[in-house]
């Protein structure tokens, strides 16, 4: 990266003092990263987010979502900023409110809505988890969405898992014993879902049409051409990949979950990791006694996680020392109060 940057993002930083707190997650550039006070996944950094009441300025370098949450669990006298606010993330954008509503009564309708309990992944915006939070529901992230679904379960016996299908199945299916044939997909385009009433009380796990584009690109191709060319490799990946992408994998966890298992890993090892490319590059930097490589070339960036870049962090910093606060993630206070609910829900799981 540029050093004049640098040198002006540190110099931005230190006249900020203890005024600023940057969060930094994973997917972030290195460039960005070196600056964050706290790095994390989706879960690390909500639990974080309120770690320094003091700090009037929360810098978020992640997307959209994450800083909304953000602001919800911080103190109503710090701003959170968001360096771009085109960083959104396109599987969030995949369930809207209005397609939520939508979906709700087509289950009252099929007259299951009663026993439905709705689970939204991190990645989903304030208002879906605000409605989440009004039906009794429960927010997750990729390293407690099996506590998050048991808990959702154990109370209604069906859940509606928005809007990532894939870590939906994958839970369901990998780590609660169900079958595939319990689990449905609601289509957000289709008429009813594309779903029967019959469908609809029959399923246990009951998935929005969501997913990630960039986990997404991984195939049980990609894990079985990296076996081909690297005798021995562990092929690890995001719970965010397929369901035929993670039952060809060695293992699977949260972005934090791979940096643990790959400090933990023998020397000499080789891993083929399925996940966001900066954090795949940065991991094998820092384990140059190890063979880490991408599970799969033809897989990019986080496209939108990429938009927080240098310029845009000096930016911030700079605009913070001048003293206009830009950028500010603010969620409404009703929309706020109901998403707190399932974003503390998810905090007490056991
Ligand atoms: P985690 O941070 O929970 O691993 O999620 C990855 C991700 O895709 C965030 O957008
Ligand atoms: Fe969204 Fe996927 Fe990017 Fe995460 S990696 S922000 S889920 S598009």
């Amino acid at each position: 990266s540029d050093p004049a940057l640098v040198d002006r993002a540190r110099a931005a930083k230190a006249a900020l003092g203890d005024s600023v707190f940057v969060l930094g997650h994973h997917y972030q550039r290195d460039e960005v990263i070196q600056f964050a006070d706290v790095t994390g996944d989706s879960f690390k950094l909500a639990q974080m987010a309120a770690a320094r009441p003091e700090a009037p300025y929360v810098v978020f370098c992640g997307v959209h979502f994450m800083a909304e949450s953000a602001d919800i669990l911080t103190a109503d006298h710090q701003r959170v900023i968001l360096p771009d606010l085109g960083a959104g993330c396109s599987m969030a954008d995949m369930a809207t409110f209005d397609q939520v509503e939508e979906c709700w009564d087509v289950l009252a309708d099929a007259g299951v809505a009663d026993d439905v309990v709705p689970v939204t992944y991190m990645n989903s915006s304030a208002d879906i988890k605000a409605f989440v939070g009004r039906h009794g529901g429960v927010v997750c992230t990729s390293s407690n969405a099996k506590r998050a679904l048991d808990w959702a379960y154990a109370k209604g016996r069906k859940v509606l898992f928005l809007p990532d299908q894939h870590l939906g199945r994958n839970t369901a299916v990998l780590e609660m014993g169900f079958s595939l044939d319990d689990c449905v997909v609601y289509s957000p385009h289709r008429r009813e879902g594309g779903l029967t009433a019959e469908q609809l009380r029959d399923a246990r796990m009951i998935l929005w049409r969501g997913h990630c584009s960039v986990h997404g690109r991984f195939s049980k191709k990609s894990v079985d051409d990296v076996r081909a060319r690297v005798p021995g490799v562990n092929v690890l990946v995001h719970p965010e990949c397929r369901h035929e992408v993670v039952t060809a994998a060695d293992q699977i966890g949260s972005t934090e979950y791979i940096i643990r298992t790959l400090e933990a890993a023998p020397p000499g090892s080789s891993w083929a990791v399925g996940t966001e490319l900066n954090l795949v590059r940065r991991l094998a930097d820092a384990h140059p006694d190890k063979n880490v490589m991408f599970l799969d070339k033809t897989v990019c960036y986080c496209s939108t996680m990429n938009r927080i870049d240098l310029p845009h962090l000096v930016l911030t910093l700079e605009s913070l020392v001048a003293g206009r606060v830009e950028n500010v993630i603010e969620v409404e206070k009703e929309t706020a109060h109901q998403a707190r609910k399932a974003l503390d829900q998810m905090l007490a799981l056991p």
